[in-house]
């Protein structure tokens, strides 16, 4: 069983995302004795939250659903506990690696978008100030590199 977490700033845009659309292929392609996932924020603004309306509504759109509340990163248990930590962007890929001094754990920890196939970006924009255009793209980029968390799994 390989678990994955997928690392933002607040945990209630794009890691839910993330974690929302593997879930359900997971469930899709009946996959959860391989795979599992879950998310967290490198910041704590928003702990207990449900993902923002914004990102509930547009992910609904496309079939997927939001079911856990916002976590900030816990580097006494998160490091251990997790295969991968898939970070959305550079910035918190940093605040990532700043929290693992000694590079431990370099291995598990990577961009989202080194997993994607489709679009060439390597980071998930930050869609919290933005319209409903980043909101979608926030979605295609999860998907594609979903797609790619998927195929990993499959061959480890
Ligand atoms: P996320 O988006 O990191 O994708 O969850 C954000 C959520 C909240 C804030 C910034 C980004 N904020 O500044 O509160």
């Amino acid at each position: 069983m390989k678990r994955v977490l997928f690392v933002c700033l607040g945990n209630i845009c794009r890691s839910p995302t993330g974690e929302a659309v593997l879930n359900k292929m997971i469930q899709d392609h009946r996959l959860d004795h391989l795979l599992s996932c879950e998310s967290a924020g490198t910041a704590g603004y928003h702990i207990g939250e449900e993902p923002d309306s914004r990102t509930q509504a547009h992910g609904r759109k496309r079939g997927y659903e939001f079911e856990t509340l916002a976590q900030q990163f816990n580097p006494r248990k998160d490091f251990e506990r997790f295969d991968l930590i898939l970070c959305l962007d550079q910035s918190n890929f940093q605040n990532v690696k700043k929290l693992d001094p000694e590079n431990k754990y370099a291995e598990k920890v990577k961009l989202l978008m080194e997993f994607a196939t489709q679009h060439p970006a390597r980071e998930v924009p930050d869609p919290y100030y933005s319209g409903a255009d980043v909101f979608e793209r926030v979605l295609d980029y999860c998907e594609d590199a979903c797609n790619g968390i998927l195929a990993w799994a499959k061959k480890s």
